[in-house]
């Protein structure tokens, strides 16, 4: 008659295996999680890094609203009455031009973000970055960023 053997050591050692690809599995979880979170990728230099660049007219709108100078990829927003702002109008999602500037929101039409005119702040995702806002001034009515 022969009595059962503890828990042999090849069982341990299949144990621990196990344990410790658990704990490489929720060691890396985070950083499955943060690549995926980040949404966003380098989109390379923008507007006025080289020097100050024109972009065009100062536009005529209202406030909240703005306009898109495609050209110069620059975002022209007047947030309140008689100021005025430029952003980078390269989405920080994947780099798509931003195309519409209403009711205080600056959109991207490929994936639905939304940016706040005030600070370029995401207000709805996927972007998890705001649009970058770019130093400008007004010369003889036209918008100079850089
Ligand atoms: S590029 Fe995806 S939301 Fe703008």
């Amino acid at each position: 008659m022969s009595t059962p053997a503890p828990s042999s050591p090849d069982r341990r050692t299949v144990l621990r295996g196990v344990a410790a690809a658990g704990v490489v599995g929720a060691a890396g979880l985070p950083l499955a999680a943060c690549a995926t979170e980040a949404g966003s990728k380098e989109i390379g230099p923008k507007a006025g890094d080289k020097g100050p660049e024109t972009v065009g007219k100062l536009p005529e709108i209202s406030v909240g609203a703005g306009k898109v100078f495609k050209d110069s990829k620059v975002v022209v927003v007047q947030p309140s009455k008689d100021v005025y702002k430029a952003y980078d109008a390269r989405c920080p999602h994947q780099g798509c031009l931003v195309d519409e500037v209403k009711q205080g929101v600056v959109k991207c039409p490929c994936h639905g973000s939304q940016f706040d005119i005030n600070d370029g702040s995401v207000v709805r995702g996927p972007a998890v970055q705001g649009l970058p806002e770019l130093p400008m001034k007004v010369v003889d009515g036209e918008v100079v960023v850089g």
